[in-house]
């Protein structure tokens, strides 16, 4: 499978070196962390088959059918403060939307923070974790991915029926999981050689795929539930959400959901 998929990757791309395949692992994120603590380098991009363990933003867990997505993490080794990498979430979301496109000719559009939607539902999700060094400084930064691309409705677990899609589902086309991971890493390593280019350019290009932005939304921390509406994403990543009691406030975590109209 490796091979497969270093033949969907430009000859240049020097992370066709440090790619690892897992027919089967817990959770590539959490490999990929274990490995940045031992030292890997830079641009290691670890690829399974299925994980048993899959995680996703707050806790959850992120579906695997064998075969049916792709599950790829990436180690970014930046070296820079935390503040200095607010936006990666977004770069990471872009980078996303750009391989798809690039692989199945179909851009998908951002859920904030970073869910890949198509036609509204869900096509995958992004999990960014960061290390830090005894100074405080960045040691690792990990942007894990999830994209279904061969699930029928039926494959999904029953309660993300409604609200789960895949390529198949969505556009009616198969596409072999490796040549979307090919995609994937070419997209992050052309990424992360421009993450501290043009910060207000990646920004307004952001701002372009959020498909959160104008929108009426629940944003809910905990038990807590507050409705209001999604005005704008400020250079750092963050939220800036107009409450129904005419407060407005920037939001940088918690579930954020789009409520349809009516
Ligand atoms: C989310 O939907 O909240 C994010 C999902 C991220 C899933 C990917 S799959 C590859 C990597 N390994 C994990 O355990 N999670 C990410």
């Amino acid at each position: 499978m490796k091979e497969i998929i270093l033949s969907h990757l430009s000859a240049e791309c020097p992370w066709r070196d440090t790619l690892y395949w897992y027919d089967t692992i817990d959770s590539t994120n959490t490999r990929a962390k274990a490995l940045a603590k031992e030292g890997a380098p830079h641009g290691t991009v670890l690829v399974a088959g299925t994980q048993t363990g899959g995680r996703g933003r707050m806790g959850r867990s992120f579906s695997c059918a064998p075969g049916m997505g792709v599950y790829l993490s990436v180690i970014l080794r930046p070296r820079c403060r935390a503040e200095s990498l607010m936006h990666l979430t977004c770069a990471a979301g872009l980078a996303g939307c750009k391989a798809v496109e690039q692989a199945c000719g179909v851009r998908p559009q951002i859920k904030w923070p970073n869910d890949l939607l198509l036609g509204g539902k869900k096509l995958g999700g992004i999990l960014t974790e960061l290390g830090f060094d005894r100074d405080g400084l960045v040691d690792y930064a990990i942007i894990g991915i999830g994209i279904n691309c061969n699930q029928k409705t039926e494959d999904f677990p029953p309660q993300l029926q409604a609200i789960a899609t895949s390529l198949q589902d969505s556009l009616g086309i198969t596409r072999p999981p490796a040549k979307l991971a090919g995609a994937l890493m070419e997209a992050f390593y052309k990424m992360s050689t421009r993450l501290f280019d043009d910060k207000e350019q990646l920004m307004l290009h952001y701002r372009k795929n959020c498909a959160t932005l104008g929108q009426n939304i629940s944003v809910i921390h905990g038990e807590t539930v507050r409705y209001g509406k999604a005005l704008d994403v400020d250079k750092d990543g963050g939220l800036l959400v107009e409450f129904e009691n005419g407060h407005t406030e920037t939001v940088n975590s918690g579930e954020v959901s789009i409520r349809p109209i009516g």
